[in-house]
């Protein structure tokens, strides 16, 4: 079919940076007039420049509610700016970590992902969009500033409108615009996902575990997949190939509002999972968010696994999975406010551990050099050099992999980890939607509080302990591959015996301000493993609500979720 593109008029418009993974916003904006077109056209110019003509993207998305509607406009875009082909996900759907298995696989040159990841969808919820570069990670700084440079300037966009696609229809689909040749092909992204986890794991040795052998009874598990976009993934690892009854994935619709849902896989908004857990039948439960990065592991009786922890417990254990098996473990990474159990690992092997500010795009360059295979961050995300996104699913596998390889249960398996390495006793409050003037104030004393020196060798007392202040600052890194700095990072109040206090914003929330308190205390005294960490953790919680004088400030009392 000939088609010809045209040139919209259109103005500069408040496109905001792109936070730590994409530009997310209530639905409604995106609905704007050319509110969208506007961020794509921006988006492509920017991240692909010269390489705009001629390139190959893929297109996917989490299946929230417009994301039908926004791929059909990336594709008009797309094909009027002179792409030569597009990958675009069947139906839509293609979860994160998938869109990186994509890009990498089929060389691409990049993608448009469509999601707000964990926050909640419907018309009066989220909508986003992010853009992944050629080695399939998120884009770093350098893109995103570009793009939001381009959005101040912005006085047209290209667009195809004629052009219509059916993406429920898989294989290629042929148009010549403008006299160029554009090729839309509609892939099945699950089944090119689930070809690589199999060569990644020993799916035999996670076959046995879950049906039984050697006299062993199966592992009961239960997958919920929150109706967001990993219900097909989970559905044909676990019932095709791994053969597990139908009943032990659930959530796994799709649903364009998540069930009216927050998809976010933590003790708060997967409390189904949690209650399910409680009641004893099943040996293992994960969920996942709505485009399947994050992912939260429970053992029986939903004893719960920090992430923090299970990064640690995958870097002890890495040796037990194929592909680690091939590459060797080269180094280790977690996000700054992520807990230093994985360090320990680290040293204990002799592996380089990095601490990189809070989101993933920071692991990618690490990952590119050669210098990492295993990185997680606190907020359920942990993933590999596999692909450069977190991967739920991934670490799914890679948890059944070590229970298999151990012949032991969750909770055996972190006890034992502890007894080993003492215990990284850990805590996160969010307080989520807070006005933003109070919490920037907030963050502007303890900016204020760090500065001040002589708050270096201070005692902060809370019942009956007393931890002195070892050092504060503001965290700042320095790329070690490409010497680029980022500042800023994350107030941290940091005590003798390593006890750690950090207060950041969040990067990704879509309405006010959500504050993040981060806390951590190392534990060696074993008879102290069984409390809880709200319990360990009571005076330095008490001292950190002191220092930053959150509750007064802010108004709010108590957090909105507790990890
Ligand atoms: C949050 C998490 C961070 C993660 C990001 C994307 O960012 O804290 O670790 O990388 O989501 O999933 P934040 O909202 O804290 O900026
Ligand atoms: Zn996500």
């Amino acid at each position: 079919m000939a088609l010809t593109s045209k040139t919209i008029q259109t103005k500069p418009f408040d496109g905001q940076k792109p936070g730590t993974s994409g530009l997310r916003k209530a639905v409604k904006v995106y609905q704007e007039e050319n509110y969208t077109e506007n961020f794509v056209q921006c988006t492509l110019t920017a991240a692909l420049g010269e390489k705009l003509t001629g390139s190959t993207l893929a297109v996917g998305g989490d299946g929230r509610y417009f994301g039908k509607e926004a791929t059909l406009r990336i594709i008009q875009i797309c094909a009027a700016n002179g792409v030569s082909k597009l990958l675009v996900a069947h139906n839509g759907l293609m979860s994160t970590p998938a869109v990186s298995c994509v890009i990498r696989k089929y060389k691409t040159d990049g993608a448009i992902i469509l999601t707000a990841s964990h926050n909640p969808g419907g018309p009066d919820a989220d909508f986003g969009l992010k853009y992944n570069i050629a080695n399939g990670g998120p884009a770093p700084e350098g893109v995103t500033n570009a793009i939001f440079e381009m959005t101040k300037t912005i006085t047209s966009y290209k667009v195809c409108p004629d052009l219509t696609v059916d993406i429920s229809k898989l294989g290629k689909q042929e148009f010549q615009v403008d006299g160029r040749s554009f090729t839309v092909e509609v892939i099945d992204s699950v089944s090119d996902y689930v070809a690589y986890m199999k060569e990644i794991f020993d799916f035999g040795a996670i076959k046995g575990l879950l049906q039984g052998s050697g006299g062993k009874p199966p592992l009961n598990v239960l997958i919920n997949s929150m109706h967001g976009v990993m219900g097909p993934y989970a559905k044909k690892v676990f019932q095709e190939e791994l053969g597990t009854p139908a009943s032990n994935t659930v959530n796994c619709e799709p649903k364009e509002d998540f069930g009216g849902l927050h998809p976010d896989p933590n003790l708060t908004y997967a409390a189904d999972l949690v209650k399910e857990l409680e009641k004893g039948q099943h040996g293992f439960g994960a969920a996942f968010d709505g485009d399947g990065d994050r992912n939260m592991i429970l053992g029986q009786n939903a004893f719960f696994v920090t992430p923090s922890d299970s990064l640690a417990v995958l870097a002890d254990n890495l040796e037990c999975i194929p592909y680690f098996q091939k590459t060797g473990v080269k180094g280790y990474a977690r996000s700054m406010p992520t807990s230093g159990a994985v360090d320990r690992v680290a040293k204990k092997k002799e592996k380089k551990c990095f601490e990189v500010p809070t989101g993933w795009k920071f692991f990618g360059n690490l990952m590119d050099a050669g210098l990492l295979s295993l990185c997680g961050e606190e907020s359920f995300g942990t993933g590999s050099d596999h692909i450069r996104e977190k991967d739920g699913l991934w670490a799914v596998l890679a948890w059944l992999s070590v229970l298999a390889s151990k012949n032991k249960s969750v909770e055996e398996v972190i006890r034992q980890h502890w007894s080993q390495y003492g215990r990284n006793f850990y805590t996160r409050y969010d307080y989520e939607n807070c006005e933003s003037a109070p919490a920037n104030k907030m963050m502007e004393n303890l900016g204020n509080f760090i500065s001040d020196s002589s708050n270096i060798g201070k005692p902060f007392s809370s019942g009956d302990k007393t931890y002195t202040v070892a050092k504060i600052d503001n965290f700042s890194y320095t790329d070690p591959v490409d010497n680029s700095v980022s500042k800023n990072q994350g107030i941290r109040i940091i005590f003798s015996d390593d006890s750690r206090i950090i207060f950041r914003l969040s990067g990704t929330g879509s309405s006010g301000a959500t504050i993040r308190m981060y806390i951590e205390g190392y534990e060696s005294d074993t008879s102290k493993f069984n409390l809880s960490p709200q319990v360990v953790l009571k005076p330095l919680i008490d001292i950190a609500l002191n220092i930053s004088q959150l509750r007064e400030i802010t108004g709010r009392q108590e957090p909105t979720v507790i990890t």
